[in-house]
C-alpha cells in the first residue's frame, strides 16, 4: 500500500486549501498568529480577525508595543480571551528576549505563553518546512479513526498513542504541505459527523471505516462522576403517622410533602430536642438513595418516636401522615417508601429513639 503521507499529499495537491490568508508569506509571526486564532475558532470566523490584526500589527514588534487593551479590542468576539493575553505576552517575550525573531526550535517556542507542543510544531513546519509533527483536534480525529485508536484522546495514555501514530506517519519531505493536508482532511472530509469516506485518500486502510466505527471514534469524553447530595431527614413517628412538611415550590420535589430536611446530624439533634423529647436518642436508619437527572440523593433518615402527635416546633406548615388513611397529599416515592418502612418496623429493623446502641 502506498504510504499514508503519499496518498494524503496527492489528495491535497488536488483538493487542499492553498489560498487561506496565512498560507501567503508564511513567516513564523503570521503562522503563529493564525494558529492561535484557529485553536478554538473556525477558519471562516478567523479570517476577518486575522486580516484586521495583521493590518494593525504587521509584525511581532508592533504587537509587542501595543497596549493590551487594543489587542483585546481587536480580539473582541473571538472568545477565549486568555489567547489574546498570551499572544500579547508572547510577542513581548519575542521582542524582549529573542531580538524580535521567533525561536526556531520546539523548546524555545513552547516556552512562550500560549504555545503548546502542537502549535510550536505547526509554526516550525508551516513557516520553515522543517520536519515536525502536529496533533490538534482535527488530526486526533483523523488518526483515531484511521488507526482505530480507542479511548478518549484527552487521556494521557491515548494522547501518547496518537502522538506516536502522528510521528510515524510524518514524511521527511514536504512537511509543511503534509501538515496542512492532514488538517484539511480533518476539516473537510474526516468531519466529526458524516465523514465523507468515499472521497478519502486513506479510506482503504482506515480501521474505523473497516469496522464501521466512524461514529464511535474518537471516543467521547467520559461522563463526569455523578454528584451525590446528602440530606438528613427528621422522621418523626407518632402512633400510626409520620410528620411531613411541604417542600419549597421551587427546586427538588417542589410542592410535594416530605420529611423536614436538615443539613447535618447536629441540626437533627437540635430539632429533636426542640420537641422536648427526653431523652433524645436518635440514630440514623440505613440511607435511602434516589437518582435525579443530575445527581444522586442520599437521604439519611433519623427516626424519632413521639407521643401525642405534636407539631414540629417552629414549622410553618405540616401534617401527621398516615399512609393507610386516605390522605391526599403528594409524596415523592422514596418518602412514601420510607414512611411505610418506618411505620411497619419489621423485626430486626433499627430501633426507634429511646433504645441504646445501633
Ligand atoms: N486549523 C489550524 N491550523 C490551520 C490552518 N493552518 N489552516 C486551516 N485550518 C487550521
Amino acid at each position: 500500500m502506498t504510504p499514508f503521507a503519499t496518498r494524503l499529499l496527492a489528495w491535497w495537491d488536488v483538493h487542499g486549501r492553498k489560498t487561506l490568508p496565512w498560507q501567503q508569506q508564511r513567516t513564523p509571526y503570521r503562522v503563529w498568529l493564525s494558529e492561535v486564532m484557529l485553536q478554538q475558532t473556525q477558519v471562516a470566523t478567523a479570517i476577518p480577525y486575522y486580516e484586521r490584526f495583521l493590518a494593525r500589527f504587521p509584525d511581532v514588534q508592533a504587537l509587542a508595543a501595543a497596549p493590551q487593551d487594543e489587542v483585546l479590542h481587536l480580539w473582541s468576539g473571538l472568545g477565549y480571551y486568555a489567547r489574546a493575553r498570551n499572544l500579547h505576552a508572547a510577542a513581548q517575550a519575542v521582542a524582549r528576549d529573542h531580538g524580535g525573531d521567533f525561536p526556531d526550535d520546539l523548546e524555545g517556542l513552547q516556552s512562550l505563553p500560549g504555545i503548546g507542543r502542537s502549535t510550536a510544531a505547526a509554526v516550525l513546519s508551516l513557516a520553515h518546512d522543517a520536519r515536525h509533527t502536529i496533533l490538534d483536534g482535527n488530526v486526533k480525529r483523523v488518526l483515531a479513526r484511521w488507526g482505530g485508536v480507542d479511548g478518549y484522546p484527552g487521556l494521557p495514555a491515548v494522547e501518547k498513542t496518537l502522538w506516536a501514530l502522528a510521528e510515524s506517519n510524518t514524511p521527511e519531505e514536504r512537511n509543511a504541505d503534509y501538515t496542512q493536508a492532514i488538517m484539511d482532511l480533518g476539516a473537510t472530509l474526516c468531519t466529526r459527523t458524516k465523514p465523507a469516506c468515499a472521497l478519502c485518500p486513506v479510506a482503504a486502510d482506515c480501521v474505523a471505516r473497516a469496522t464501521h466505527r466512524q461514529a464511535q471514534l474518537p471516543a467521547a469524553r467520559p461522563a463526569k462522576a455523578r454528584k451525590t447530595r446528602q440530606w438528613h431527614a427528621l422522621v418523626a413517628v407518632s402512633e400510626d403517622a409520620v410528620w411531613l412538611e411541604p417542600r419549597p415550590t421551587r427546586g427538588i420535589w417542589g410542592g410535594l410533602w416530605s420529611f423536614p430536611e436538615l443539613p447535618d446530624e447536629s441540626a437533627v439533634r437540635e430539632a429533636a430536642a426542640a420537641y422536648g423529647a427526653q431523652p433524645v436518642d436518635t440514630q440514623p436508619w440505613p440511607p435511602v438513595f434516589h437518582a435525579f437527572t443530575h445527581f444522586d440523593l442520599e437521604l439519611v433518615p433519623w427516626v424519632l418516636a413521639l407521643p401525642g402527635r405534636p407539631a414540629r416546633p417552629g414549622a410553618e406548615r405540616g401534617l401527621w401522615y398516615n399512609p393507610s388513611a386516605d390522605d391526599r397529599v403528594g409524596l415523592p416515592a422514596p418518602v412514601e417508601r420510607l414512611a411505610l418502612a418506618v411505620l411497619s418496623r419489621p423485626a430486626g429493623a433499627p430501633p426507634l429513639s429511646g433504645a441504646t446502641g445501633p
